[in-house]
């Protein structure tokens, strides 16, 4: 006799390949119509799962833990960052959660490249004129943007997704600088012609791009705080595609107003997929819906990772994406 296959719960919708293998492997539940769960929805899955898959649209705090059944021993994330999920909680109750680090890097610096590009180059607002029926044709001074050869990109977080993003600016000719809790190793240094500033504070004041790609933690919450915000000089242009507990949204949209920096380009929001009716009417912002990993190989490329994990783990092994371990 076969054993058991475990009983998984997926909340959203996933690529029609993740979710077939995921059908052949666990006794699984898919998201039919892909809205996000209620809490009550959350709370009877947690209670019925094995298993559960969530997403970042998932809050999984302490509160919802605790309401957990007996079954559930993974909680198998399809995303890489993990601050929905409430892990001390997690590793209490016995419960192991995994991640699906590495495979959004790529594309995620790329929406970043593009977002600089975007932002310096006015590429929205130039669409926006054309469609409008604005364009009254060419001018010498219409729609002047930054040119980005030359500058100084400042990277915050140099993990894999910064590193990734430094690779691509320095072909733009923008120059590496970083911040980092710890300073990476001499050698990608080195690669990157990386210049690493010990202080935040002084790097900002520097820079004529930056880039935030740290995760969101109870450290790096509002690490670009409104007092840190205001070191920027107004040429700056402020990227985000990591997480948007990372900067003072409020404080970032009053120096937008008033043009104290020169423009941002944001994918991720403090309160998503709320976004501030000031942010919204600024032409000096491009708004991205969150899509920073958004292809369709990246997807797949979570999904497998998902899969290896929580097969894995059912198995009785130590699945390879562990952030924490349950300890009941
Ligand atoms: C994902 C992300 O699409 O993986 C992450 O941390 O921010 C996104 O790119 C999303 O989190 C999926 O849950």
């Amino acid at each position: 006799m076969p054993a058991k296959k475990p009983h998984v719960i997926v909340t959203r919708k996933l690529p029609d390949i993740v979710e077939t293998r995921m059908m052949e492997l666990f006794d699984c539940r898919l998201s039919l119509d892909d809205h996000p769960m209620t809490r009550e929805e959350l709370t009877a899955a947690v209670q019925q799962a094995d298993v559960l898959v969530p997403t970042v649209t998932d809050r999984i705090d302490a509160e919802l833990i605790a309401e957990a059944g007996p079954r559930l021993r993974l909680i198998a994330s399809f995303g890489t960052g993990t601050d929905h999920i409430d892990l001390a909680a997690a590793r209490a109750k016995g419960v192991t959660v995994t991640n699906t680090p590495g495979v959004l890097t790529e594309d995620t610096a790329d929406m970043t490249m593009a977002l600089i590009l975007a932002a310096t180059r006015r590429l929205v607002e130039g669409e926006r004129l054309v469609r409008r029926g604005k364009w009254q044709g060419w001018g010498p001074t219409l729609m002047l943007g930054q040119r980005l050869g030359g500058k100084r990109l400042g990277i915050v977080g140099m993990g894999r997704i910064g590193q990734a993003v430094a690779k691509r600016a320095r072909g733009f000719g923008l120059s590496i600088h970083y911040h980092n809790r710890r300073r990476v190793p001499e050698a990608i240094e080195q690669e990157l012609e990386a210049t690493y500033w010990e202080s935040l504070d002084q790097m900002l004041a520097r820079m004529d791009v930056i880039s935030v790609n740290c995760p969101h933690t109870p450290a790096t919450f509002h690490l670009l705080s409104a007092r840190r915000l205001k070191l920027l000089r107004p040429q700056c242009v402020l990227v985000n595609t990591s997480r948007g507990e990372v900067i003072d949204e409020e404080a970032l949209t009053r120096m937008l107003v008033a043009h104290e920096i020169a423009g941002a380009g944001l994918d991720v929001y403090e309160r998503e997929p709320a976004i501030s009716p000031k942010l919204l009417r600024l032409e000096n912002v491009v708004l991205l819906p969150h899509m920073g990993s958004a292809t369709l190989e990246g997807r797949i490329d979570m999904g497998e990772k998902v899969i290896i994990n929580i097969k894995t783990f059912t198995d009785g092994h130590r699945p390879p994406d562990r952030v924490i371990e349950g300890v009941a």
